[in-house]
């Protein structure tokens, strides 16, 4: 196959930040999705319906100073879905105004779990009210997979988490939805894969392009490579097998998530570099590579476009969008605001081309 063309997909999981920036990496992701649901780890974060609402019509704005930039067509069209960020302190009064409007998701990040998640969870057991209010009225569960005590090797933070954290929490609340964000191993696709829902509630997982691609070796070629430290971290090459598995299958339970995460050139190549790989750019590229490899292209449509809005139980998209086998070079850099922005496989030729 040296072409494919899908139904318009959606990115289930995207990193946009804010401000001055928005309409770069919107223009991105705009490019090549007709959906993303936006991640609230801003700082502060979005805790609120009202500051929800408010970012989301912050990205609307920078939507329209990218097409007035000349770097969207008026025709893309695109929607941002919003979540929620959840605290110790979020009352079920936020989410059944959350449910009112048109937010889409509420978002665990166990403290100190990754970027700007300082005010997330300390004990899940805190919100149990929350999570008996978001059952009820169907509003999804999205969860960052990690355990953060410091004892844990980094490497096995998502598999503990499934025991210690996920699993109790799906008995306590046996009619939450979830989706087991970003997964990185073979421990978690398992979980998902064969969990059992007809007792406890529905469960999915996103998986990004860069965990289908590179196992963790990708972090010390030749060096110390910063652009592809992301959390949770990549893992072993038979993790990144059993994910690319899942993924390219017929099950529903897997969709896309980009996880794409920019920060700035400086604060990535740093002593102490933040976490986050940016595929904003170029991730359906980087998802054609993945599936191609194992002869899988076919399974791609299901995977980016129709999986994910049958979760959520949202629309799937009118409109396609046209893959080609021809090389491309990604940029080394791209502006952000007054910094760069190095995107995942800078300077490298990609066999896979979006037909413009
Ligand atoms: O690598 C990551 N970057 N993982 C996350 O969970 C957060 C994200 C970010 O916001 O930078
Ligand atoms: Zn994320």
């Amino acid at each position: 196959m040296n072409q494919i063309t899908l139904t318009l997909p959606d990115d289930f999981h995207l990193h946009v930040r804010d401000g001055d920036v928005l309409p770069q990496v919107l223009s991105h992701t705009a490019s090549q999705f007709r959906r993303a649901l936006i991640m609230p780890n801003l700082r502060p974060p979005v805790t609120t319906v009202a500051s929800a609402l408010a970012y989301q019509e912050r990205i609307k704005d920078a939507l329209k100073v990218a097409t007035q930039q000349g770097a969207l067509t008026a025709t893309n069209n695109f929607q941002a879905l919003m979540s929620l960020y959840l605290t110790d302190q979020t009352p079920s009064s936020e989410i059944l105004l959350a449910k009112d409007k048109g937010v889409l998701a509420v978002k665990l990040y166990p403290a100190g779990a990754t970027t700007n998640s300082d005010s997330g969870v300390t004990d899940i057991r805190l919100c149990d009210d929350s999570l008996d209010t978001m059952a009820q009225v169907g509003m999804p569960l999205l969860v960052h997979g990690e355990v953060t005590h410091s004892a844990i090797d980094i490497f096995d933070r998502e598999a503990k988490f499934i025991e210690e954290v996920l699993h109790p929490l799906r008995l306590r609340h046996p009619k939450l939805k979830v989706v087991f964000e970003h997964i990185t191993t073979k421990d978690a696709m398992e979980y998902v894969r064969d969990a059992e829902v007809s007792e406890l509630g529905p469960i999915a997982a996103t998986i990004t392009a860069h965990h289908l691609m590179y196992n963790r070796n990708a972090l010390f070629t030749g060096g110390i490579r910063p652009h592809y430290y992301c959390l949770p971290i990549l893992k072993r090459e038979a993790h990144r097998l059993a994910l690319l598995d899942a993924a390219t299958s017929d099950s529903s339970r897997f969709f896309l998530g980009t996880d794409s995460a920019p920060h700035a050139k400086d604060l990535k190549e740093h002593t102490c570099g933040c976490a986050g790989c940016y595929t904003a750019s170029h991730a359906l590229e980087l998802y054609a590579t993945a599936f191609d490899s194992v002869g899988k292209l076919r399974q791609l449509e299901a995977f980016a476009s129709f999986r994910g809005a049958d979760f959520y139980q949202i629309p799937r998209n009118h409109g396609q969008i046209t893959l080609q086998r021809q090389q491309q070079q990604v940029p080394n850099h791209y502006a952000f605001g007054n910094d760069l922005l190095v995107p995942l496989n800078a300077g490298e030729v990609l066999n896979w081309s979006i037909v413009r």
